[in-house]
């Protein structure tokens, strides 16, 4: 570990608290695909901030309307009309299903709107529906609600008691799904990609037989996009590839491109349980976010940006299956994923192979033990792509003979 970088490892764990475990370097400033760290040491990021650099680090248009807002008005509340929040909503609802938006600053946040506006739209039809029925292996982040939806049951110890009403069944199991509904399910969550539980795609059809499902039992269908959504996966929303739509769509990560916003989208026949008072954030959808987040989508929607990343996609994807054929099933066990959002599952723990690939001037990150995930940004080039990928390909086969 060089100089100014061991010096922030030694005073960061005198001063916060340790529930991270941050690799050994301290990320100064970002370009593009690129990160430099406090000894001036390039990174190619392939984790794409995890998953929320879409657009690459300091992208112009995304820096443009940050600065340019920043000139004006940070936060004056919820209290007030706010331009750019409107802009926001306005482009949200242009892209998707949705008719409304409630902003927030985190996928958490986003998740805890979409669970708590399914109890209080089944209050105010009169049904005694609360339950959530949610998926093994699901992440939908760290509030006690959202935590009680996650389905590792890791993350549940010594938080307890959690949130009543809260099932998982596997995911991809319809029948199973179906069994656990009953006249007391709110909502049914999940993602079209499971993404921290290592890149597993919703199999073909089920997002469409939980929409069926959903249906026929009345309750709502939540996807959390937070991940998948503002085109990691390859279209601008993950879901919209399965032809099913939900009634409540959520989205955080690549929304801002790293300035911290989410975002809970529905129908305005759902969104109007949320009456005066109901629910509330004292930084939802605050000028500089909701700027930055129409900034991103703007570029992506109208710059090429979708349609360039879909084909720089596919030598990604390529260029995956050739590396696992050569370093063979005794080391790869799967690849897995679609867009800018893959994983490796790899037949050992993940952990050695990416603290090398840093020490050799790449940046990957895990998704459950034994997945190498890649979410580089959508703006990667091929010749970027080839890069990262020798030095993964010659990490993997250092730590895993
Ligand atoms: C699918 C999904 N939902 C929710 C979250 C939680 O988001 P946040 O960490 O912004 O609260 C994450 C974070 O990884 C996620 O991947």
């Amino acid at each position: 570990m060089d100089k100014k970088n061991r010096e922030m490892a030694h005073r960061m764990t005198a001063v916060l608290t340790p529930n991270y475990l941050p690799q050994p370097v301290s990320i100064e400033r970002g370009e593009g695909c690129y990160v430099y760290d406090a000894d001036g040491r390039r990174y190619l990021d392939l984790m794409g901030g995890i998953a929320t650099a879409v657009l690459g680090h300091c992208h112009p248009a995304v820096q443009a309307a940050l600065t340019h807002q920043a000139g004006k008005i940070w936060h004056i509340s919820n209290l007030f009309l706010s331009s750019p929040q409107i802009e926001l909503a306005e482009r949200l609802t242009t892209l998707c299903f949705a008719e409304q938006a409630f902003f927030c600053n985190s996928g958490a946040e986003a998740n805890e709107a979409a669970l708590k506006l399914a109890r209080r739209y089944a209050h105010d039809r009169e049904e005694k529906r609360f339950e959530i029925l949610a998926f093994d292996g699901a992440f939908h982040g760290r509030t006690l609600f959202t935590l009680s939806a996650t389905g590792t049951p890791a993350y549940w110890e010594g938080f307890g008691p959690l949130a009543e009403g809260v099932y998982h069944v596997p995911f991809g199991d319809l029948a199973a799904a179906g069994q656990r509904l009953s006249d007391r399910t709110a909502a049914i969550i999940v993602e079209p990609v499971q993404g921290e539980s290592g890149v597993h795609p919703a199999p073909p059809g089920f997002l469409q037989g939980l929409r069926d499902l959903a249906d026929k039992n009345g309750c709502l269908l939540i996807f959390d996009e937070v991940q998948t959504g503002v085109g990691r996966t390859g279209p601008l929303f993950a879901h919209q590839t399965s032809g099913a739509e939900p009634d409540i769509m959520t989205l955080a990560k690549a929304l801002g491109n790293g300035i911290p916003i989410g975002a809970m989208l529905t129908r305005a026949s759902v969104g109007k349980s949320l009456v005066p008072g109901t629910h509330a954030s004292t930084f939802g959808g605050n000028p500089l976010a909701a700027a930055c987040a129409c900034a991103v989508l703007d570029t992506l929607t109208t710059g090429g940006v979708l349609e360039t990343a879909r084909k720089t996609a596919e030598h990604l994807g390529r260029s995956l299956e050739a590396m696992a054929h050569r370093l063979g099933p005794d080391r790869v066990a799967d690849i897995r994923g679609s867009g800018h959002l893959r994983a490796i599952e790899l037949t050992q723990p993940a952990t050695n192979v990416i603290h090398r690939c840093r020490e050799s001037g790449v940046l990957i990150i895990s998704a459950g033990a034994s997945n190498v995930r890649l979410a580089p940004p959508l703006i990667i080039s091929n010749e970027q792509i080839d890069e990262g990928l020798a030095v993964l390909e010659a990490a993997i086969a250092a730590e895993i003979s």
